[in-house]
């Protein structure tokens, strides 16, 4: 392609939200030259959604990292890597310092201190919070305010690697497209909701990450366990991207009931309602089906002070004519959170070197088959910091990318990806409603990719192909992975499924 424009740098950094802004500060403090891409805007970005917290141990009378740790593997299922928890986890008060430094504020209770908040899975109340339950909206500007430097409007095509590694990134934007010859990239780009019809996520959830990690030759790992949020504001045909309501609203008291009043989660788990997410979004699932019905409630009516301890979610009640003091918020689950993504150590490395990844993109091992609540702003900070770090070892490399090409991926029409996805790949699937999507999936043409919407929509087709082939390999129910023709878990499966992309695009 023609080439409008070059720059160099030590590190590029590929998206704008919590792992990316604090990888590229970390970077730059250490004297490397960073540059920052970023699809949309300065709050474009997953983490400005962040509602919940940020789970991190505090007071050590009440909490450890011993317990945090038990906790996410509990939710994970089996697939979490212990040694990575720990790492993560350990790593979280240290981050959240940094952050204060850097001028966060997190909300306080009565006697002062920070003020912590419960969700589904916590053994204890260990969430800290900012604004109520606006914690992303705090992190985004803290990080932003920090002043790092970073080009917007502008999309990752492609990580450009020789035999030692990363050389560079191919990025398209309205000036054209752009080669930044690096020996580092990061790709720090969020999420894949958008390949269902209703996620939390912002527009640009589009798993650019993933398609171009399998690219440059990485592994991605975990893709089948999407997180659907057991709580999103349901309204009839809403579609997109829709409000979410905090699990800590149901952490400080709210409970989920069905249409007659009954308890959606009594009988199904110790933890009621406060139970790991998968639990939850499958409990309501299994309801809605039954009553043939599309959503339940969120009875929030005996929280004192509501409005001010969540303004955010009030706000998306009210704009939707529901008053939560007063009345039942309807709900139902979402896609939100992609458990899995691209394979790396604690520090972000994956196995190309020079290829970074942190933050929702990446599977350190982390959240195995499904998240814990409140544990992606701790590993965004935790491992962007790292990875900002690692970025040195390659700092002094001079690299040049020798070409500009374009990438050449399947890419079928997003709708028809969503319409795919949310029928046969949500929070029940089964083999058959697999198979389907896969043989849809296979008959996307291969096209080269010349505009940011190209470049979503070949993302989302390949990362599609990607979950539904895990899906389908997974004969069991883990975590947020459910067979409705496979219901036990089986403990032979008890491990990931890793995959690569090799030189015809096959996976
Ligand atoms: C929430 O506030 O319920 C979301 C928290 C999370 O996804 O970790």
């Amino acid at each position: 392609a023609a080439v409008a424009w070059e720059a160099y740098a030590d590190l590029v950094v590929v998206g704008g939200g919590v792992a990316g802004l604090t990888a590229a500060r970390t970077a730059s403090l250490r004297g490397l030259k960073v540059l920052t891409v970023s699809k949309g805007g300065p709050t474009d970005t997953a983490t400005q959604y962040a509602q919940g917290g940020i789970a991190v141990v505090g007071d050590l009378r009440t909490d450890s990292v011993d317990s945090h740790v038990t906790d996410t593997c509990a939710a994970g299922a089996g697939l979490c890597d212990e040694d990575a928890v720990r790492s993560i986890v350990a790593g979280g008060p240290a981050a959240v310092a940094a952050l204060t430094d850097l001028g966060a504020v997190f909300d306080l209770g009565r006697d002062g201190a920070v003020s912590r908040t419960r969700e589904g899975g916590h053994s204890t109340r260990r969430i800290i919070h900012a604004g109520g339950d606006a914690t992303g909206a705090e992190v985004q500007r803290a990080l932003g305010a920090a002043g790092m430097p970073v080009l917007f409007g502008a999309a990752a095509a492609r990580v450009v690697t020789d035999a030692d590694g990363v050389t560079g990134l191919i990025v398209l934007s309205d000036k054209g497209v752009g080669v930044i010859h690096a020996p580092s990239v990061l790709l720090a780009t969020g999420g894949l909701g958008q390949l269902y019809a209703c996620s939390t996520n912002p527009p640009g959830a589009t798993a650019d990450g993933v398609a171009l990690a399998l690219q440059a030759g990485a592994t991605v790992a975990d893709v089948e366990f999407v997180q659907f949020h057991p709580t999103v504001l349901f309204s009839p045909g809403g579609v997109g991207r829709r409000p979410l309501i905090s699990e800590a609203v149901r952490g400080e008291g709210a409970i989920l009931v069905d249409g007659n009043g009954d308890s959606v989660t009594a009988g199904v788990h110790p933890m009621g309602d406060l139970a790991p997410r998968d639990v939850v979004s499958r409990a309501i699932a299994d309801r809605i089906r039954t009553l043939g019905t599309d959503h339940v409630y969120l009875d929030a009516r005996a929280i004192d002070g509501f409005a001010a301890r969540f303004p955010t979610v009030t706000a998306s009640c009210l704009a939707a004519g529901i008053d939560p003091a007063r009345q039942l918020i309807p709900v139902a689950p979402a896609a939100h959170y992609a458990c899995g993504g691209v394979v790396t150590d604690v520090h972000g490395r994956t196995a190309v070197p020079g290829l970074l990844a942190a933050g929702e993109v990446a599977r350190t091992g982390l959240h195995g088959a499904n998240r814990l609540a409140s544990n992606s702003l701790l590993e965004g900070l935790v491992v962007g910091e790292r990875a900002g770090t690692a970025a040195a070892e390659r700092a002094q490399r001079r690299v040049e990318v020798a070409e500009a090409t374009l990438p050449a991926l399947p890419r079928a029409d997003r709708s028809h990806v969503q319409a795919l996805m949310t029928a046969h790949a949500s929070v029940v699937r089964d083999g058959d409603g697999l198979s389907t999507a896969a043989a849809e999936l296979d008959e996307a043409p291969v096209v080269i990719a010349s505009s940011v919407a190209d470049l979503e929509d070949a993302a989302l087709t390949v990362s599609a192909s990607a979950l539904v082939l895990a899906a389908r390999a997974r004969t069991e129910s883990r975590g947020c992975h459910t067979r409705s023709d496979f219901p036990q878990t089986s403990e032979v499966q008890r491990r990931s499924i890793v995959m690569r992309m090799d030189a015809d695009g096959a996976l």
